[in-house]
């Protein structure tokens, strides 16, 4: 009788099977030992399932082996119903794969003994070694304890992507999107890996790989066809890298998306040297493009290892614009990087305002698992939370009350953003006539003004409020009527106090 692998994946409601396991099954069935021996289900909860409601449903699959995705986001969950499991089946192994595992495999086989393995890094090798082979040091990434200690194996990459079964080739995943009850978002991948290393992040310093435009052009015709399929999310970490590639990629895409879906990446535009790339960006679909900063201090930016170019910046910017003059940008900048304070973040600020974008999402920084600033924050004066989601609790040169000054500041640009004649006003102010005064002093002279007439943060303190809810949270406010007249009158008397 084959031995069934369970694998588990804890999702956002809204998405795809996630892509983590369906990869890891796909290739392990093409090795005939594993497909002889093991039967691979692969099931996936929603993030708000309860652990007791998750444990019946796994302890009802039977599994011999259960392996799980974690994330900062199912972290805490994953923990909970593997050590529930353990105990009511003691003779499973469980494994936990992903960013969150894979930044802290030793502290986790260390501190609990209720977990088995963990891999590390790009798991499908190592996932269909493990199912092939006893010898634990010959299994790629595999974290193990031996004796007192644990023991972590070298990683090992997909070299050739060609030799991976796409996901939408997968039953599971078909049946899946087939099935869904919305439709959803579907991520794809068409590269891995990523050549550079800013500092908060797990993913730089791997080498880049590509599918070919060939494999990829049926997973996307299977993706932009698909009625259950909303929208189309490129998972890649800087997908426009290679030129002609990139222009093939492009000019495929904008040709297959027959019924303009939504699709979305992540952008860095400094990196982007060709004038037709940039032209052709805007042809993909009519959605908005968000576009990595994080900070435009140089101090900022040397802590963090990241290159920024001001000007090349801002010249493709301009050039995407001149292509598509209603292209919808909106700009990412972090909060809390090591070096940042008040006044520089101000300046971030101000730079991507200036670029009159949709909106701007501000990230609390994270200090995630494996990524340098988690390992070495003496080094860079930051504190932070050991528990998932990591954010920074201390900062040397950007303290508390600053800050949170500077959040409040960025939920607030969140929000005025999202009502389009408040946008325009203040765009319209930085054209104004009294030149020393910035674009950004306007919005934080507003905010002063707000300061106990407006309750935008639904009785909460902005200390309370973390910086991936300002989406919620300005939903919520805005959805009332009222709430959009008081903010636009409150507007209005500013601009007749002349503050
Ligand atoms: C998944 S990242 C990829 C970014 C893209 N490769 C780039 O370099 O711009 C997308 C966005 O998430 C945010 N982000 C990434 N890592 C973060 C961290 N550790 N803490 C806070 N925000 C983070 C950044 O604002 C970034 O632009
Ligand atoms: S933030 Fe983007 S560019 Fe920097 S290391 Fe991560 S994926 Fe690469």
């Amino acid at each position: 009788m084959k031995k069934i692998v369970e694998l588990i994946s804890i999702s956002f409601p809204g998405r795809d099977l996630n892509l983590g396991p369906v990869y890891l099954k796909n290739y392990a069935l093409k090795n005939k030992h594993v497909a002889n021996n093991y039967t691979i289900n692969i099931s996936q909860f929603d993030k708000d399932t309860s652990a007791s409601e998750l444990l019946d449903c796994l302890l009802s699959r039977n599994a011999r082996i259960y392996g799980f995705s974690t994330y900062v986001w199912n972290y805490d969950l994953v923990i909970d119903v593997s050590r529930m499991l353990k105990k009511e089946r003691p003779e499973a192994t469980i494994i936990l794969g992903g960013p969150e595992a894979a930044g802290l495999a030793e502290k986790l086989l260390l501190q609990h003994p209720f977990l088995d393995y963990i891999f590390v890094g790009e798991s499908e090798i190592s996932f269909s070694a493990f199912l092939e082979s006893t010898e634990l040091q010959e299994i790629p990434g595999l974290a193990y304890r031996k004796n007192d200690s644990v023991m972590i194996n070298p990683e090992c990459f997909v070299e050739d992507l060609n030799s991976l079964v796409l996901p939408y080739e997968c039953e599971e995943y078909r049946t899946y999107i087939d099935n869904a009850p919305a439709p959803v978002r579907s991520a794809i991948e068409t590269s891995r890996g990523c050549p550079f290393r800013c500092r908060y992040c797990t993913w730089g310093g791997t080498k880049m790989r590509y599918f070919s435009l060939e494999k990829l052009k049926p997973a996307f015709e299977y993706l932009f066809n698909h009625p259950n399929v909303k929208t189309v999310y490129i998972t890649d970490s800087n997908p426009f890298l290679r030129r002609r590639r990139t222009i093939e990629l492009l000019e495929m895409l904008i040709q297959l998306n027959v019924h303009r879906k939504s699709i979305t990446f992540e952008l860095a535009p400094e990196y982007m040297t060709d004038e037709s790339i940039l032209a052709l960006i805007p042809k993909l679909c009519d959605d908005e493009f968000a576009l990595g900063v994080q900070s435009t201090s140089p101090t900022v930016l040397a802590l963090m290892d990241r290159r920024f170019n001001s000007e090349r910046y801002l010249k493709n910017i301009d050039l995407m614009k001149s292509k598509n003059p209603d292209i919808r940008l909106w700009f990412s900048l972090i909060i809390g990087l090591p070096g940042d304070s008040y006044s520089q973040f101000l300046n971030s600020l101000d730079f991507v305002i200036n670029m009159q974008p949709e909106g701007v999402y501000v990230h609390e920084l994270l200090c995630l698992p494996g990524s340098e600033f988690y390992k070495n924050p003496e080094k860079y004066g930051i504190e932070y939370m050991d528990v998932p989601p990591h954010k920074v609790l201390k900062n040397k040169t950007f303290p508390e009350e600053q800050y949170n000054k500077a959040k409040l500041l960025s939920y607030f640009v969140y929000l005025l953003h999202r009502v389009e004649s408040l946008r325009k006003n203040f765009y319209n102010m930085g054209n104004g006539k009294d030149s020393s005064l910035r674009l950004i002093d306007h919005y934080e002279r507003f905010v002063s003004f707000l300061d106990g007439k407006l309750d935008a943060l639904a009785g909460k303190e902005i200390s309370e409020v973390s910086s991936w809810i300002f989406e919620q949270m300005a939903n919520d406010f805005l959805a009332k009527e009222e709430n959009i007249t008081k903010l636009e009158s409150l507007y209005d008397s500013f601009l007749n106090e002349g503050v």
